[in-house]
């Protein structure tokens, strides 16, 4: 078991959607709430149709906190980046599976400088795609809105694809949901098996960021089988 099994869930901040104009004081604002995973959407306006930021930035603010840095790369050929993420201080990088038609070399070079490595997969690709490389991966990324943009609907079909993931990752493999999760939500992707939870608006929509913070943490505990409950 890792050691971030025992501090699931986890509900990770979703950067795309803070101030960035008051990054550092965003930052600060997060860890007083108790957030202790920040989640980065790296976009780069071409697998996605947006751009967002760099491994620049995310190393700027590096050494402003201790947090758990989890870089999501929404971009075409992750390989030629990952280097620039290992050096930003980011502690798991998860690239797409729709980005490389190869994953595995990427998955262990990332865990060999030290990182958690993670696989994402999109609402409408079938869990097929990502299967034979499910041992290879720390962070599978279900993708539950389509990438690119903060504050969309979520999906309810790809908690069929999470259930199936669930009976096939091993026991250290964490599940993490990115897309459209809110209070609404959370507990029916927690009882699908997800640990990890990503969430923008329903945090950054707040203007306090410690209720939300621990009313989705109280949500996802509360799972169907009770196995997470206190
Ligand atoms: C979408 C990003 C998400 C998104 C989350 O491409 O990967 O992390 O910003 O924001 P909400 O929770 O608003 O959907
Ligand atoms: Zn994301």
């Amino acid at each position: 078991m890792s050691k971030w099994h025992a501090s699931t869930p986890i509900i990770a901040p979703s950067m795309l959607k803070c101030d960035f104009g008051n990054l550092s004081q965003e930052i600060c604002r997060l860890e007083s709430a108790g957030a202790f995973w920040m989640h980065w959407d790296v976009m780069d306006g071409h697998f996605v149709p947006n751009l967002s930021y760099g491994a620049m930035l995310i190393q700027s603010v590096r050494a402003r906190t201790k947090a758990f840095f989890d870089a999501h790369l929404m971009i075409s050929d992750p390989g030629k980046y990952l280097n620039d993420y290992i050096r930003a201080g980011c502690d798991a990088i998860t690239f797409h599976i729709e980005a490389v038609s190869e994953p595995t070399a990427l998955l262990r070079q990332i865990r060999s400088a030290g990182r958690l490595a993670g696989l994402a997969i999109n609402p409408m690709t079938p869990p097929a795609v990502i299967e034979p490389y499910l041992s290879e991966c720390d962070i599978v990324l279900t993708m539950s809105v389509e990438p690119g943009f903060g504050g969309q609907t979520f999906i309810p079909h790809v908690l069929d694809k999470i259930r199936r993931l669930k009976t096939l990752v091993g026991p250290t493999t964490l599940l993490s949901i990115d897309g459209g999760i809110s209070q609404d939500n959370i507990r029916v992707a927690a009882d699908a098996g997800c640990q990890v939870f990503v969430a923008g608006s329903a945090i950054f929509d707040e203007s306090d960021y410690t209720l939300p913070l621990s009313i989705l943490e109280r949500l996802a505990k509360n799972t169907v089988d009770g196995a997470s409950s206190p």
